[in-house]
């Protein structure tokens, strides 16, 4: 049997050594299988020689088993050596580990090898196939096949198939029903750039690939399927970042005759059957929530991290978002910090010459040393960061303070200053001062960065928040217009519907559009948020023509305009459309968390590139002239 098994073996077809390539997997065997005739095939991960014995470890998606080949093999081990990453089938029996291994499952047997087959070779991988590989990203990358073998990566394909399980479930027991809608639709492009394909039989036209299925959800609510849901393919030509590919997917959920409430109740139970199902976790509900302006205000940005405090204090008020806050300080500005609470300024140019001053009390660092400080000086001057410099304060536990700019400010009005910011003894008071949208952003990612070094984001900890209240607008410099900040097919809040309708969109001054009504229309809508990630986005919609159409004016579409893009949703709102709204999750943003991790690449089988390449299969690529034939497109690059 053994003889006709080698010679096999230097054919190019090599035959198993029964019809049953395997009865266990490499995962499997324990000791309750001792003595037991198995037969097992898999990847060889690694060959060890003691003496006159061999030792091969071999792996397959469940796990590893160790072989030990005998003496009476060597003559045919020396025939057909082994190498790493050949598919081997062997035949044996399970016999107790002599070494046993505590840190894999299979670790107190091992199989006594009887016969086997090598059923295929491998070259040699260009990494090891190792939870610690020596491969950098791009080498990996190009030879994901062999990336996707490693425990580390399989990890996380198994989790994302179990958040995909879990949601399908939940769904499916609260009556949505999946439906799956188009791949080549009409190019409308709102938000991101769209990615288009050119059709053969449609000679000089395109169809776009979706950036997501927004308004066939919405027509499937106008046709009666009151709960649908997708888990499916969104393509935006967008710049990519850890969080951000060309193509991802969205749990995309679309409900009839609901209101916000309703849909936020309805996902947050998602979420937390989700957490409940892969990660055994018992996340209490309800889910916290902060309207837009506040997140903007404590946070300075539109998905905070609130696993810890850290609010930021708005020393100096700009011309501003906030709108609600401005009237309240209008009313007593007294209470209102809008000059560091110095009458007159502060004589501290950079503070009083500044748009805007904001702080973070950060815990437990008044010690840091002038290198230390430093390092936070270079680190907001990066051009990611893009601020002049840094002001601290330095709160001592002894209760004295010590500034970066002592020279302007009396002791009193320092110890003032570290009390508006809410800070304790032993803090270290960030301070930035700049232009408004700038110095926001970059308080916020200081305090992000911050509580990074102080290790207070721990990743197996999960907080979500739901923000609510966003603004309908925001204002477009390039195209000098309002755009939807969600998208167009979001409602405005009831009581703003007027100011809509009411006011003209154009804006006379660009550099004073917060002054412009439409600055202060808010809308239906809302973001999930988990550790500081937008992981879901939606709103209730707009249902009737007439406000739709109004939308589309106020985002400076011409009737022929709104009419030519989007006619078919108009022409179904007169068909009794039903009052609706939705939500669609960034599928590969929450397995990427729930993982522990902010980069979803990880999490996607066969992702592209930070420029958008396939560097595997080598796409996007040139095509052939027939196919441009065909196309009937001459290229003819700019
Ligand atoms: P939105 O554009 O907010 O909403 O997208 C929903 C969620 O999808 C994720 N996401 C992405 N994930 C990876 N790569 C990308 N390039 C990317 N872009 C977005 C985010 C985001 O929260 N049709 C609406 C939803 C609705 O209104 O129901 C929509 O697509 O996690």
């Amino acid at each position: 049997m053994l003889g006709i098994l080698y010679k096999s073996l230097s054919i190019k077809t090599r035959n198993p050594l029964s019809k049953m390539y395997r009865t266990h997997t490499c995962g499997e065997l324990r000791t309750t299988d001792f003595d037991k005739e198995i037969t097992l095939s898999g990847w060889v991960q690694t060959i060890r020689k003691f003496g006159s014995i061999t030792f091969v470890d071999l792996r397959d998606r469940y796990g590893l088993t160790q072989l030990l080949f005998s003496e009476s093999l060597n003559e045919k081990l020396d025939a057909n050596p082994l190498g790493r990453e050949f598919v081997l089938q062997v035949k044996g029996k399970v016999n107790a580990r002599s070494n046993k291994n505590a840190n894999i499952p299979t670790g107190d047997i091992e199989i006594l090898v009887s016969e086997f087959s090598i059923l295929n070779r491998s070259a040699l991988p260009p990494f090891t196939i190792q939870d610690d590989t020596d491969g950098g990203d791009d080498i990996r990358m190009k030879y994901r096949f062999l990336d996707l073998r490693r425990n580390a990566v399989k990890k996380n394909i198994e989790l994302r198939y179990a958040v995909n399980r879990a949601a399908r479930n939940y769904l499916h027991q609260h009556n949505f029903i999946d439906i799956e809608t188009p791949f080549l639709i009409k190019s409308t492009p709102e938000g991101a750039r769209d990615f288009v394909v050119p059709s053969r039989m449609n000679p000089g036209q395109f169809y776009a690939l979706p950036q997501s299925p927004q308004t066939f959800k919405q027509l499937l609510m106008v046709s009666g399927y009151d709960r649908y849901y997708q888990i499916v393919k969104c393509f935006r030509d967008e710049d990519l970042r850890a969080d951000r590919q060309p193509e991802f997917t969205q749990i995309d959920c679309e409900m009839a005759f609901v209101e916000q409430e309703d849909i936020l109740q309805m996902f947050e139970g998602m979420v937390k059957y989700i957490f409940k199902e892969v990660k055994d976790l018992d996340y209490n509900l309800p889910v916290q929530r902060m309207t837009w302006e506040d997140a903007m205000w404590n946070y300075g940005n539109d998905k905070p991290d609130i696993r810890f405090d850290m609010k930021l204090t708005n020393l100096k008020f700009p011309n501003t978002i906030f709108q609600s806050r401005k009237k309240a300080s209008e009313v007593s500005p007294a209470g209102f910090p809008n000059a560091i609470g110095i009458e007159g300024g502060t004589g501290f140019p950079v503070f009083d010459n500044a748009e805007t001053v904001l702080a973070i009390a950060v815990p437990g660092c008044s010690d840091y040393s002038r290198k230390q400080t430093d390092e936070l000086i270079d680190w907001v001057k990066r051009p990611q960061i893009g601020m002049g410099g840094l002001a601290f304060i330095k709160y001592n536990v002894d209760n004295t303070l010590k500034s970066s700019f002592d020279k302007f400010f009396t002791a009193e009005k320092l110890k003032s200053l570290a009390e508006k910011c809410h800070a304790n003894p032993g803090d270290l008071i960030l301070i930035l001062a700049g232009k408004e949208e700038r110095t926001r952003k970059a308080i916020s990612d200081l305090r992000l960065y911050m509580a990074d070094r102080l290790g207070m984001r721990n990743p197996e900890e999960f907080k979500l928040l739901w923000v609510t209240d966003f603004p309908l607008f925001e204002y477009d410099n390039e195209s000098n217009r309002w755009v939807a900040r969600h998208h167009p097919f979001t409602s405005p809040k009831p009581d703003h519907i007027e100011v809509m309708i009411n006011n003209d969109p154009s804006i006379a001054d660009a550099d004073n559009y917060l002054q412009h009504p439409y600055a202060n229309i808010k809308a239906n809508a809302y973001d999930m948020v988990l550790n500081g990630n937008e992981v879901g986005g939606g709103s209730i919609r707009i249902y009737q023509r007439d406000l739709q159409e109004k939308m589309f004016a106020a985002l400076g579409m011409s009737r022929e305009e709104s009419q030519h893009k989007f006619g078919f949703l108009l022409g179904a709102f007169e068909y009794g459309a039903p009052p609706h709204g939705g939500i669609a999750y960034g599928f590969d943003r929450l397995c990427a968390i729930i993982g522990g991790s902010e980069t979803i690449r990880d999490f996607i089988a066969f992702p592209k590139n930070n420029s958008g390449r396939d560097v595997m299969m080598d796409a996007p690529s040139t095509i052939d002239d027939k196919q441009f034939d065909e196309l009937q497109i001459k290229l003819d690059l700019k």
